[in-house]
């Protein structure tokens, strides 16, 4: 096949940066765009965070619309690659868009605290990047700090998070006692200095462990260096590019993202091994990103600063081919040529008109409404590209509506919003009132809002004691006799799609036990 774009493509890294809050995602965001000259000073993206955390309710959360919106996706360049990080919102503004992200990357950057180790959010976010078999790489940070022994650290990813370690550097003591990182590959010891402008201090090449350089440069500090790379011999795996290309092992990075330690020897990593852009599954067969024919799909859906324009801007990420601004392409799902005049490309700073773009660029564009999550617009194929599902919600509402008459504008309010992936809705088979989902509580918050300010449905939510939700699917009568037998659990989703809840895990598996001919889904796909 002839290979178009060839170079455009191997250039380009996009990917996203998975952690839980106060790992130190700001920062080393901050880092990367330093060195990618995204940015001037350290501070910029901090401010931005500041800016969105300070914000309590959606009221003051639209007002900083703008920013999310920036900060959404941000390219800059380092060593001749164009590299895409997408922001995964993290804290109070964790939403199924974060698992969504993950869904556009072709890698992502994994940082963990060395202080606190696997957490809560980190393990959600991977399952889905095990969901597509994403390549990992980890950024142990804050070694600056007492934190756990670097041997327990890597055990923990292992078993909390059932993938192989690799790890690439090593840390010489921690805390009060952080001397730097050994490179177990270059053999380079790359000293930690706090004082120095960027944390680096000096670095020495040695012949292995046993150069009396490193005697004389660490004192006693060596000897817990040898004893540690002697263990690891036995207890960790050597870097197997093909395994990390696989999602099965993730080599480690350790460091001080503050200090901007560490950060450099993993982004020249990043740009060494991360692949580029990565053939995409679609329903009839999987597309190249090396095809000249423009693909892509949309991931997320942004409304507008303005609401009263019901302006949305759908994320695009480019699949194949090459986008040029005022270009024709078919929008699959309406079975419609659309012109795309105006897309956003978004730099770390501001956002910019678009006149050409390749794969793994996420373009920006303006809408009305007739964009869904999921869709797929291509140059004249009839496309559909798979794995940009829902996810099963964790959050559960049922939805009261304050003025009865409302109930055909509620309708078409909550459908739209599923639609773009702002909640998710269920009709009960029994009863009236629509249950809405979400994986993050501020889903709830955004979708009244919304309801009220363009669709002038007031609501109120109550609580109902659901977990947890499945997609059911299986064979026709079987479906029947479910629906039938446990109809106070079952509803329909936005899409004409079958979902149980339940109230606890342990119901959930039981009913998983009692109906085995049935399948039960934690994602769905959009249709
Ligand atoms: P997040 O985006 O993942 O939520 O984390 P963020 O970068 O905001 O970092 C969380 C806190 O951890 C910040 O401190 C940050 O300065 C600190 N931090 C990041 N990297 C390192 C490191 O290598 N060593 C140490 N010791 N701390 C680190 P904060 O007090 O919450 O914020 P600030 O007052 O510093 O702004």
């Amino acid at each position: 096949m002839e290979m178009f774009n060839q170079q455009e493509v191997e250039k380009r890294r996009t990917f996203a940066i998975i952690s839980h809050p106060d790992a130190g995602k700001t920062t080393i965001t901050e880092k990367l765009l330093l060195f990618g000259g995204a940015i001037q000073q350290a501070g910029e993206v901090r401010a931005r965070k500041s800016a969105r955390h300070a914000t309590s309710d959606w009221m003051e959360l639209e007002k900083q619309r703008g920013i999310s919106v920036t900060s959404s996706v941000m390219k800059f360049t380092y060593n001749g690659c164009e590299i895409n990080l997408l922001d995964t919102p993290g804290h109070n503004d964790f939403s199924e868009d974060t698992y969504r992200v993950l869904t556009a990357v072709d890698s992502v950057l994994m940082v963990i605290d060395s202080v606190k180790g696997v957490e809560t959010q980190t393990r959600k976010l991977l399952e889905v990047c095990r969901l597509r078999h994403t390549p990992i790489m980890t950024f142990m940070n804050k070694l600056d700090r007492e934190g756990q022994e670097p041997l327990d650290l890597l055990d923990d990813i292992e078993k909390n998070l059932k993938m192989q370690t690799a790890p690439i550097t090593w840390p010489v003591g921690m805390g009060k006692r952080f001397r730097g990182t050994y490179h177990l590959y270059t053999k380079e010891l790359i000293f930690f200095d706090a004082e120095a402008a960027n944390g680096t201090g000096e670095v020495l090449s040695v012949n292995g462990l046993d150069d009396p350089r490193l005697d004389e440069m660490l004192g006693s500090q060596v000897d817990e260096l040898r004893h540690d790379v002697e263990l690891l011999e036995g207890a960790a795996h050597p870097f197997d590019k093909e395994a990390y290309l696989a999602g099965q092992q993730t080599p480690v990075f350790f460091g001080s993202a503050i200090n901007t330690f560490g950060v450099q020897q993993l982004l020249d990593a990043f740009i060494e091994y991360a692949p580029p852009p990565l053939p995409r599954e679609t329903i009839s067969r999987a597309v190249s990103p090396y095809e000249a024919p423009f693909s892509g799909f949309t991931f997320k859906i942004q409304a507008n600063m303005d609401p009263a324009h019901r302006d949305r801007i759908a994320f695009f990420r480019i699949c194949s081919g090459k986008f040029t601004r005022g270009m024709k392409v078919r929008h699959v799902r309406l079975g419609r040529e659309v012109q795309i005049a105006n897309a956003t490309i978004f730099m770390a700073q501001d956002r910019t008109n678009v006149e050409e773009a390749w794969p793994g660029d996420i373009i920006g564009i303006h809408n009305h409404g007739t964009i869904k999550i999921g869709d797929t617009f291509t140059q004249g194929e009839d496309l559909k590209f798979t794995g940009i599902p829902s996810f099963a919600p964790e959050h559960f509402r049922k939805v009261r509506l304050l003025n009865p008459m409302k109930s055909k504008a509620l309708e078409k309010g909550l459908v739209q919003l599923a639609e773009e992936g702002a909640t998710q809705v269920f009709k009960p088979v029994m009863g009236a009132d629509w249950v809405i989902g979400a994986v993050g509580l501020l889903q709830f918050e955004v979708v009244m809002h919304r309801l009220e300010h363009e669709y002038s449905v007031k609501v109120a939510f109550e609580p109902v004691s659901y977990v947890t939700a499945r997609w059911v699917t299986g064979e026709k009568k079987k479906i029947e006799e479910f629906e039938k037998k446990e109809a106070m659990h079952v509803y329909i989703d936005g899409e004409g799609k079958l979902t149980y809840m339940a109230g606890s895990q342990w119901r959930l598996d039981n009913t998983i036990d009692t109906w085995k001919e049935l399948s039960f889904h934690e994602t769905s796909e959009h249709s």
